[in-house]
């Protein structure tokens, strides 16, 4: 049941971090993968279609910024052509650039509200069409356990997170009658650029490694298996959920 074979997934921010991890983890599965990112991420997105081709599965490339909504259109419009239909989407392009609330520029406000809300917003209702009419469809939203519980230096992005996992929730109420399940999953800390950038010190990293249950901070890798479950047809009767992957350092 968590074979992929025959699905196309697109995967977005696919280039390095957590989405490439995803469109090779799930072309392990059997899935074929439409990539984007932006365009200047060309050269990780070509690595990521050579480990993609290397396991015998297809991969089409795309460089969209997904705050741009004709962008996104059109890159729908093409990936759809060329790779034939997308079966699954996975809406994991996303930015944090830490700051504490008082010091929040208007721009970065914006700037996150834009990538990790409204390109969200535009690439769903840019797939969802097809997924309608195929009476069939998986959208996995890659959201945060920040969207559970805020912390400081990060009030601006969690905002956006939960706004991932609001979306999720009504995404699924808007389209179950469809086929269509939307389910997000809530990543603890990852050791990604992201993820680094954000920790800013090996000390914070071995505190949060003692707080987590697993004492350990988590790899791409270990995003995989749960998008494999919402893609596939183990979770055909989960949908408008948002599922915590943090090695045991957020419970609720
Ligand atoms: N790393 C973590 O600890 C962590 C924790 C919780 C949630 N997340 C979420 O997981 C997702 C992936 O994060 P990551 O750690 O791999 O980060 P990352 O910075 O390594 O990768 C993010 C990718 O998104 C792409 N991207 C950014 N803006 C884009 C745009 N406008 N259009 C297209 N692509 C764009 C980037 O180029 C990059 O390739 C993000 O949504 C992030 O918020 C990460």
């Amino acid at each position: 049941m968590s074979d992929l074979t025959n699905k196309v997934v697109l995967v977005t921010g696919a280039s390095r971090g957590i989405g490439r991890a995803l469109a090779e983890g799930l072309a392990e599965h059997g899935a074929d993968v439409v990539i984007c990112d932006l365009p200047r991420e060309e050269q990780g997105l070509n690595e990521a279609k050579s480990a993609i081709e290397k396991l015998g599965r297809k991969c089409w490339v795309f460089g969209a910024d997904i705050t741009d909504k004709s962008a996104v259109e059109n890159m729908v419009a093409q990936a759809t052509e060329q790779a034939g239909q997308i079966d699954v989407l996975v809406n994991n392009a996303g930015i944090l650039k830490p700051s504490l609330l008082e010091d929040l520029s208007e721009g970065d406000w914006d700037a996150h509200f834009a990538v990790n809300g409204k390109g969200l917003l535009f690439v769903t209702n840019a797939v969802l069409p097809q997924m309608r009419q195929r009476k069939n469809g998986r959208i996995i939203n890659i959201a945060s356990i920040a969207a559970r519980q805020g912390v400081p230096t990060q009030g601006h992005y969690a905002a956006t997170k939960a706004t991932a996992v609001t979306l999720t929730r009504v995404y699924a109420q808007e389209t179950g009658m469809d086929g269509i399940t939307v389910n997000a999953i809530c990543p603890g800390i990852i050791l990604t650029e992201m993820g680094k950038n954000n920790l800013g010190s090996e000390e914070a990293i071995n505190h949060w490694k003692e707080v987590a249950a697993l004492k350990r901070l988590g790899e791409p890798s270990d995003i995989v298996g749960p998008a494999v479950f919402f893609a596939s047809d183990l979770s055909a009767f989960v949908t408008g959920q948002a599922l915590n992957v943090c090695g045991g350092i957020y419970f609720h």
